[in-house]
């Protein structure tokens, strides 16, 4: 079917699509082979219509080219391809440009990201990639720039800081480009930031509009009548702790309707007792926004968890269609956010049509299609123990891009099955530009048997039907976090994995027909595009990001270590697969620390403080960043220096001499060391304080 090229002939496509499920993505693209933004088109359905490689012939895919980023970090970033160039960013925020068709670097930015802002980063250094439009490439960097560059050369144009430098806002989204404006939203919502969303002049760099998420301090008046009605859902000094709300990564945009949506973050803290009094729904946390793409002004809104208590964002993939629902062809917007539930809006006006579980949900039993909201279960927000729930703080599907083939009707979700362990910390108290989630970290010790964290954890790729509300198929992975997903015309759906294998399936039934293994894991989304007569396949291959870096045993699990790759497949490519790097020693040294076991207890709650943020939940490493437990002797005779003193702050790792002491550092070792094999192991009764 060809490409629509306005709102009538995009109607005309589809009256001329009646019969089949849906109709395409309407919004212009660039060149036919391109992929030109993010999620291909405006409508974000990550569809490519190329279908030279299908289901017949996918098992003679090969590498045509690769890119070794030299990084061990993670990769997020979708490429755009326009022209015959491949766009995409690496580690630290920094942009590369390509041939597209034969892998020649052309040129590098480097916005030189201080690396002192790895100490308010809660997901890795990673980005997750550009907008190109009118010979201008944008990318916001992990400090809070948004950057414009020359498409042809790589040179700056304009830089804008989108945030205050005081706070710890960071930015890890790709921006995109919406009617000559260039919309960019943050992070920060665990350490206490107050989330929103701004639009700059593409040209200019001039802002343009600025809308919050969530109300700021009520004396210093609220700046519109949305955020006003917002205060009212929110109780006690919500505004010191920042609120969150953060709009950390999905962007959608129809055209037609001049919406531009926006899914936005949890509170901060986590728990609504520490941020609300326990009351309210707390607007707009977890919530799908409608902004006018003029000004920025609230058009609707739907929260997808009232009064969130669970980091359940809705940042999650905004994917826009036009499905066609009991007879009628509706213009909708999908979502699979984390807290389990598939939604299915009316983009117009935000009418919820259908929220049907996409996964095993214990915290509510439903959402009540008459009020909107989902029912919650008994007990879930209990504050005087710890409450364990399905699913998780990482969600039933985080951030990595799902995917909707017009052709089969079908969403293909990353979805994982990840339980979740809340426990409200009683001594909490808001430390400025620290992880403020609010929840008790002891938890860790106090999990019969150590590791539970990971038990019950697993990952698939979903096909789901959005119109019948159902799973139509699924491939099921032994470990959770794997990448985004592509649909093509080929009837293929091409996803990697956490367990670094790179598959492609038949879209309509699952039934694999490519699979090659890759030299690490993968989280980010392929993309398809054209150069010539060549259809090519693309993935940024890198483990990294908040799962990889944070979960511990369920990020171990998937055996792999970090290496940053950019692998570009096509029919009959001949480039050999880059080799994977060496297993990390798993030796525990030969180091004895003097210390009690009260000491091993009191390190790890200053390690799961300040530590296991980006080394891992109970100080196992997940194949990215150093395995603490396995540090080497020489390591543990400069761990103070490196903890305290700042010996590696130029390769990311933070000092943190102004909250941890020398004993702080002794414990914290005493604790790693315990938990490698053959050390001691945590005594959790002796330790509790
Ligand atoms: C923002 C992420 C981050 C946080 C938070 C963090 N680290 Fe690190 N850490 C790193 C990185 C990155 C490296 C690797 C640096 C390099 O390449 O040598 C590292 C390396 C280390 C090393 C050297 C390990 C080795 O085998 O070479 C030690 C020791 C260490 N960290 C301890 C800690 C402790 C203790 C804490 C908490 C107080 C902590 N780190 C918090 C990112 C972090």
């Amino acid at each position: 079917m060809a490409r629509a090229a306005g709102p009538f002939a995009a109607l005309f496509a589809c009256l001329l699509a009646w019969g089949g499920p849906a109709c395409r993505d309407a919004a212009p693209a660039a060149g036919a082979g391109d992929w030109p933004r993010h999620g291909q088109g405006a409508f974000e359905q990550r569809f490519s219509p190329l279908a030279q490689i299908d289901e017949h012939n996918a098992g003679r895919l090969g590498l045509a080219w690769t890119h070794d980023f030299g990084t061990r970090r993670g990769l997020e970033a979708t490429p755009i391809v326009v022209d015959g160039v491949l766009y995409t960013t690496g580690t630290w925020s920094t942009v590369h440009a390509f041939d597209a068709a034969s892998g020649a670097k052309l040129w590098q930015h480097d916005p030189q990201v201080p690396r002192e802002i790895a100490r308010i980063l809660c997901c890795d250094v990673v980005n997750r990639g550009v907008a190109v439009d009118a010979g201008r490439v944008f990318v916001a960097t992990l400090d809070g720039r948004l950057q414009a560059l020359d498409a042809g050369t790589g040179a700056l144009l304009w830089s804008a800081q989108t945030t205050p430098a005081e706070q710890p806002y960071t930015i890890t989204g790709a921006p995109r480009v919406v009617s000559g404006r260039v919309v960019i939203g943050n992070s920060g919502a665990d350490l206490g930031v107050r989330g929103y969303v701004s639009a700059y002049d593409a040209e200019t760099g001039e802002r343009l509009w600025r809308t919050y998420t969530v109300p700021g301090d009520p004396a210093k008046g609220h700046e519109t009548p949305a955020i006003a009605r917002a205060a009212r859902t929110w109780h006690g000094r919500y505004w010191e702790t920042g609120g969150g709300g953060t709009a950390w990564d999905a962007i959608a945009h129809d055209p037609e309707l001049g919406l531009v949506y926006v899914g936005t973050g949890n509170g901060g803290p986590w728990s609504r007792v520490l941020r609300s009094e326990d009351r309210g729904d707390n607007l707009y946390l977890s919530s799908i926004l409608a902004l006018r793409e003029d000004d920025g002004a609230l058009v609707w809104y739907y929260q997808t968890t009232p009064g969130d208590a669970w980091d359940f964002t809705a940042t999650q993939h905004l994917l826009l269609a036009d499905l066609e629902i009991a007879g009628r062809s509706r213009a909708v917007l999908l979502q699979a956010p984390k807290n389990g539930f598939f939604y299915v809006l009316d983009r117009a006006t935000g009418e919820l049509l259908s929220a049907e579980p996409f996964a095993e949900v214990t915290w509510a039993s439903h959402v009540d299609l008459a009020t909107g909201r989902p029912v919650e279960a008994p007990g879930v927000r209990a504050a005087d123990r710890p409450v364990l729930i399905k699913p998780g703080s990482a969600g039933a599907h985080n951030w990595h891009p799902m995917s909707f083939s017009p052709d089969t009707g079908l969403v293909y979700v990353p979805a994982q099955e990840l339980p979740g362990l809340y426990t409200v910390d009683p001594d909490f108290a808001f430390v400025p530009r620290a992880h403020n989630t609010g929840l008790d970290m002891k938890m860790y010790r106090s999990l019969p048997p150590p590791g539970a964290a990971a038990a019950g954890t697993s990952g698939h790729l979903l096909a789901w039907d959005p119109v019948a509300g159902r799973e139509v198929w699924r491939a099921p992975y032994a470990v959770a976090g794997n990448g985004g997903t592509l649909a093509t015309a080929g009837n293929l759906v091409f996803q990697g994995t956490a367990d670094g294998r790179f598959v492609a399936y038949r879209a309509t039934d699952g039934e694999k027909r490519f699979e090659v293994t890759v030299p690490t894991g993968i989280v980010a989304a392929p993309i398809s595009y054209r150069v010539g007569e060549t259809q090519y396949v693309a993935v940024m291959a890198g483990w990294g990001g908040s799962f990889a870096v944070a979960a511990g045993d369920a990020a171990a699990a998937a055996g792999v270590r970090s290496a940053g790759h950019l692998l570009v497949f096509a029919l009959d490519g001949d480039v050999s697969m880059p080799e994977a790097p060496p297993p990390r020693p798993g030796q525990r040294a030969d180091v004895a620390i003097d210390a009690s076991a009260e000491d091993v207890g009191r390190g790890s709650d200053r390690y799961h403080q300040w530590c296991a943020v980006c080394h891992g939940v109970g100080a196992v490493g997940g194949g990215v960043l150093p395995d603490l437990r396995f540090a080497r002797a020489a390591v543990h005779a400069e761990f103070a220096e490196i903890v305290l003193e700042g010996r590696r702050a130029a390769l990311g790792m933070p000092a943190f001499g102004d909250v941890l002491d020398a004993d702080d550092v002794r414990r914290i070792q005493a604790y790693v060391l315990s938990r490698a094999p053959g050390g001691a192991g945590e005594k959790p009764d002796a330790a509790s304080p």
